[in-house]
């Protein structure tokens, strides 16, 4: 099985994620890292505890990572100010997690999973659904580190597509110094899925209810968080199709099982620093008008019946892999 890590910020569609990874066969999943994103860290810890208990997966490791953006002392603009992004809720519905998480912070878990790859010639997977702190974090103190990983999967940006500002998706906005140099660490393959490829991938009330009908744990709170998110989508979103919702953070684990569930270009990306009114926006090169190599796979299609059948594959047996 492909050994992959998690780096993420629990949220309903990462809980999605969680879930996929620790149930597919054909994941190895290694360790799970938060960080502060849709809700404060201690929450995210807590929220990802929750999920990895109910699927029966609570022998995967949780290391909390960074409380605060690289280099910012809070987002470019506190999301309190924000109109129309509270999906997440803060605690998720689900049983009090056990026992205390992993002492190692999730940038040393990152370097020293690193190390250890490197040291027998062997390769990880990251993905990463929430805001780039912990990675850049690590990138920074190990610079190595990029050559033990095979694929990094980034959860961030949109070309036509935005959702916190009127310029920017969330995960880059709220760290773009992170992302910013997570772009140009030189990760051998960064798949990069931006909203323009999740947006692609929509499930309905009827996804939910096949979700329901697998009758397991993961298929009951699967279901029960991806109608939250088409209510919260609904609600913020009046120009998109009703009663839909994308679950952005499933697409980057489902991707890795299924190599047709999503279309790729290659393209050089940035994440703009510093603009008054774009603050986090990605800047994708899809008509090679800079000149500078493409540093990223993006995602700019994906395929909601591919996503659909990977989530009922894992979700269907009663067994943890
Ligand atoms: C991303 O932002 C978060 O709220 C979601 O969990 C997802 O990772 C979408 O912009
Ligand atoms: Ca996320």
């Amino acid at each position: 099985a492909r050994r992959v890590v998690l780096d993420c910020d629990t949220g309903t569609d990462d809980a999605v994620a969680i879930m996929l990874a620790g149930l597919s066969a054909e994941l190895e999943l290694a360790a799970v890292t938060t960080v502060r994103g849709n809700v404060p860290v201690d929450v995210v810890t807590e929220n990802t505890r929750r999920v990895l208990q109910l699927i029966g997966r609570s022998d995967v490791p949780v290391y909390e990572g960074a409380a605060r953006p690289l280099e910012r002392d809070d987002f470019p603009v506190p999301k309190a100010q924000l109109t129309g992004f509270e999906m997440h809720g803060t605690y998720l519905d689900l049983p009090p997690a056990s026992g205390p998480p992993e002492d190692a912070s999730a940038t040393d878990f990152l370097i020293t999973e690193a190390r250890r790859h490197l040291a027998d010639g062997s390769r990880f997977t990251l993905v990463a659904t929430g805001p780039l702190t912990n990675v850049a974090r690590a990138v920074r103190s190990f610079p190595p580190m990029t050559h033990a990983i095979d694929t990094i999967v980034v959860m961030g940006g949109g070309h036509a597509v935005s959702n916190v500002t009127a310029a920017a998706e969330f995960n880059l906005w709220a760290d773009p110094e992170a992302a910013a140099e997570v772009l140009s660490a030189g990760f051998s393959d960064l798949l990069l899925v931006p909203l323009d490829a999740t947006h692609r991938a929509l499930l309905s009330r009827d996804d939910c209810s096949r979700l329901r009908a697998a009758g397991t744990p993961a298929g009951i709170a699967s279901a029960q968080l991806v109608e939250q998110r088409i209510v919260g989508h609904d609600d913020s979103q009046p120009m998109a199709e009703r009663g839909t919702a994308p679950v952005h953070d499933a697409v980057c684990v489902a991707a890795l099982l299924d190599r047709r569930l999503l279309t790729t270009v290659e393209a050089h990306v940035d994440v703009e620093t510093q603009g008054r009114l774009t603050v986090g926006r990605s800047v994708i090169d899809l008509h090679h008008r800079t000149g500078r190599k493409p540093n990223a796979r993006v995602a700019v299609d994906a395929s909601p019946v591919r996503l659909m059948a990977q989530l009922l594959n894992a979700f269907s047996s009663r067994e943890p892999a």
